[in-house]
Formats: C-alpha cells, structure tokens, sequence
C-alpha cells in the first residue's frame, strides 16, 4: 500500500497556483508537477509543427512524438519537450493563445492523466491545474480550490509577463484569462469545478506568505499522522 501523501490545487488562470504549489513544495521536500506546463509543452509542439487540431487521429499520433520530463537544478524545475527547456517559451501569449483548445481534447488529456498518475503513485508531490483533485487524484488528501477577482489576476500576470514581452497589454492578458477560464469551465472533457471535498483558497487580499500558511494548516495534520 502506498502512504504518498497527494496535494491537488485547481483553479482558475493566474490565481496563484504554481506559487502555492511550488512554496509548499520547498517547505515540506514535497515533489511539485504543474500539469498546466504538460498542457503547454504539448501546445507548442502542436504550433511549431502546424498540427491541424481539428483533425484528432492526427493529434493522438503526434502524441507520440512527444516526450516530457521534469527535471529540476538548483531548486528550479525545468520541463523538457523533447530534451528541450522549453520552461521560458511555453509561457509567451502564441503558447497562451491555444493551450485552452489542446487541453480540450480528449485523446490529449487521458495521454497527460496517465503521465500525472504515474508521477504520483509513490511519492509525496504537490500538483495543480484544472482536474487534479476531480480526475488526476480524485482520493488525494489535501484539495485546493484557488481562486481570486478576475482584474487582481490579470495585474499580476501583466507585471510578470511585462518585463520580457514590453509590448503587452493589460487588456490582452485581461482577455486572454476569462477566454481560457471560459474554455476551461465549459468543455465536455473535464472541466474545471471545485470538487465537493476542495477548500476553497480567495487570495484576492492575500500575500503569499499568507496563503502559504492557510495551505500548511490543512496539510500538517496529514503529514504527522
Ligand atoms: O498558469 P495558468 O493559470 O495561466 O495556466 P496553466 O496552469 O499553465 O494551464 C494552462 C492551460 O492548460 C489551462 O488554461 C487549461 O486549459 C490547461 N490545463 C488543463 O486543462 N488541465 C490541467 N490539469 C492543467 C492545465
Ligand atoms: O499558477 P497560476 O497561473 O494559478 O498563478 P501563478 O503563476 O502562481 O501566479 C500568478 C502571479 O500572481 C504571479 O506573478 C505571482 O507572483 C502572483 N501572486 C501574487 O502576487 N499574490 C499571491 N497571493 C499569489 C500569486
């Protein structure tokens, strides 16, 4: 029997996921996998191959062309496509763009969910995305909810993109989250939705030391048990 103990947080765009994730990570020498980076990595593989994604029996072949892997140095976690660092790219508006669309479709979700259930089975890791605690670890102790006001997330996106991308707008990046959050929330495979057993995490009005240690209160009892 395992005794990993698995965190899911889901929620909306750029509400604070991976900077929960990768802090409690640090904190308790937990193992961090942002799922939304998969999606990504598979998302620019897809452009700069002019894949046609409409066409999915195209897609689910392309799928295995596509090797992704984790790999982390000097604290920061890199993900790799096919060898590649990919971790800066897969972050630009082009990849942004579409990734809603790519993780809307079936044959790319189940290949992602089989790789996130396999990271998963005996270690302690941390995961966020959209389906973790719903699909991925539906019977994972600790499930967070993250959310926060759509313009506070916007801002806080513009003031990181804004340093590499000078030409960014804080409409563009407005648009771009409620598009996704949209694309997210209405799509027939997994969508994103707060399961039952989910705390629910508003960091409108929160630093990330705060929601860092909301997040520790409901972990801690899991890990001294
Ligand atoms: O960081 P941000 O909130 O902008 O998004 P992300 O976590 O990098 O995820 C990018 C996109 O991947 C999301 O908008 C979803 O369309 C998709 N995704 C998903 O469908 N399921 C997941 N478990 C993670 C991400
Ligand atoms: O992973 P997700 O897309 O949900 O969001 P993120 O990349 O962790 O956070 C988006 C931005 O919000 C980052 O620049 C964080 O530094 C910032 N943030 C913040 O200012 N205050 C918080 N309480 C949480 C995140």
């Amino acid at each position: 029997m395992n005794n990993n103990i698995v965190v899911a947080i889901d929620g909306y765009s750029s509400c604070g996921k991976s900077t929960l994730a990768k802090a409690l990570a640090k904190e308790l020498h937990f193992i961090y996998v942002d799922s939304g980076a998969m999606y990504r990595a598979v998302t620019l593989y897809f452009l700069r191959h002019n894949i046609d994604l409409e066409n999915h029996a195209l897609v689910a072949d392309t799928l295995h062309n596509i090797h992704l892997n984790f790999q982390t140095q000097n604290h920061k976690t890199f993900i790799t496509l096919n060898e590649e660092d990919v971790s800066e790219e897969i972050r630009q508006m082009h990849v942004a763009e579409k990734v809603s669309s790519v993780a809307a479709i079936k044959e790319v979700r189940v290949a992602m969910v089989r790789q996130q259930q396999r990271l998963g089975r005996s270690k302690n890791i941390i995961m966020d995305g959209r389906d973790i605690g719903t699909v991925v670890f539906p019977d994972a102790q600790v499930k967070l909810f993250m959310t926060a006001d759509p313009k506070i997330r916007a801002e806080r996106r513009y003031k990181e993109l804004l340093p590499t991308n000078p030409n960014i707008t804080l409409e563009e990046i407005f648009d771009n989250l409620a598009h996704r959050d949209y694309q997210d929330t209405t799509r027939e495979e997994s969508p994103l939705t707060r399961a039952e057993d989910a705390i629910i995490l508003d960091n409108t009005d929160l630093s990330q030391d705060e929601q860092l240690l909301f997040a520790l209160s409901h972990i801690e009892p899991f890990i001294a048990e």
